[in-house]
């Protein structure tokens, strides 16, 4: 059975969206809407399944929601085209995590690397919800019978999971599927989006280390909410090495900072690192790094701004994420409706 191509992706509102969610996340949905109807979810349940630190509580989270709402319409989704939501404002989320619960085996999320690693040594103290985090994914997704999810590396075993639990509803609830006219499958598989070169972006201070929100050190990262002057004060005073750079991707090898600040300028410029190169190759850094402050300041300046605008203005965000959150609701109450149907819960 063919499914209506849909796509889903969630961001975690837990604060400082950096260069790294741009051009690894927002930067490709905006890309997406072209071609697909496009839902896209600031993922504020999942946000608590870690401690209340680290997602600052019921002061932060409401600011966090709305700057990861500013982000995506500043960056380019268009919320009347597409969906743009809260999840915590359709219920049909979590009621279809349940279900999704009671079909996900234990050993299947025994194997989730990333609640190993964010629950760390003391796992005992670690909250149910991030252990049933996967499941929650999958009934985002799944709720919208989404076909294709733009993520990143580090959430494709999630995204797998998501597919195994899709598979076992089918198989398990196989004959009730028939039966209610669902044909032989009522989930689709959802797939991995990943277009465009894999955009991983690394610390200003540290060309090995992934840029985070939780870095100590500002200057590591370009916030989303930095001005002009920031992004170039940050760029100039970006790690290198003294060489000059090479003109093939194989001289970037081993030179981790310079790999970065190529594919940080690939990215933004919309061209291949080989293009970089046979322009910039033979140049010192501060030749490129003038050349990359101007292209970050031009794609990146407009982002701000509009961000700032937006965020002054919670009223509008709160009305685009209540409109978001009806045509939402709308498509995820028809899901769990026939979902009832098919598990056999008694409905109105
Ligand atoms: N887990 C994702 C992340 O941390 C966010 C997310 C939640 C998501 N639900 C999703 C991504 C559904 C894609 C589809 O990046």
């Amino acid at each position: 059975m063919a499914f209506k191509e849909r796509v889903f992706s969630g961001v975690q509102p837990t604060g400082n969206l950096h260069l790294g969610n741009y051009l690894g996340a927002i930067a490709k949905f905006v890309a997406l809407q072209d071609k697909y109807d496009c839902i896209y979810c600031v993922v504020d349940l999942h946000a608590i399944t870690q401690p209340i630190a680290v997602w600052g509580g019921p002061e932060q989270l409401p600011k966090n929601t709305r700057e990861v709402t500013a982000a995506f319409i500043a960056c380019g989704i268009d919320p009347k085209k597409h969906i743009v939501f809260n999840q915590s404002q359709v219920a049909e989320h979590a009621e279809l995590a349940w279900v999704f619960n009671c079909v996900a085996r234990l050993g299947w999320l025994n194997r989730m690397t990333q609640f190993k690693e964010k629950a760390g040594k003391d796992r005992e103290n670690a909250s149910v919800g991030l252990y049933a985090y996967p499941t929650l994914m999958a009934a985002d997704i799944l709720v919208y019978r989404a076909t294709h999810v733009p993520v990143g590396e580090d959430q494709k075993q999630h995204l797998e999971l998501s597919r195994d639990i899709a598979q076992k509803f089918n198989n398990d609830f196989g004959k009730s599927i028939q039966a209610h006219g669902y044909g032989d499958a009522f989930f689709p598989q959802p797939e991995p989006l990943i277009q465009g070169p894999a955009t991983r972006v690394m610390s200003l201070r540290d060309g090995s280390k992934k840029m985070s929100k939780s870095d100590p050190s500002d200057q590591s990262r370009i916030n989303l909410t930095d001005d002009a002057d920031a992004i170039a004060h940050k760029i100039r005073r970006a790690k290198t090495d003294p060489d000059p750079l090479p003109h093939d991707e194989k001289g970037l090898e081993r030179r981790p900072e310079a790999d970065n600040l190529v594919g940080i300028y690939a990215a933004l410029a919309g061209k291949s690192k080989v293009e970089v190169l046979t322009e910039f190759g033979s140049a010192q850094f501060s030749t490129f790094k003038a050349a990359l402050v101007d292209l970050a300041v031009v794609k990146l300046g407009p982002i701000n701004s509009e961000m700032k605008r937006l965020v002054a203005d919670p009223v509008y965000i709160d009305s685009v994420l209540a409109d978001g959150a009806t045509r939402a609701q709308a498509i995820a109450a028809d899901t769990m409706k026939a979902v009832k149907d098919i598990v056999g819960f008694v409905r109105r």
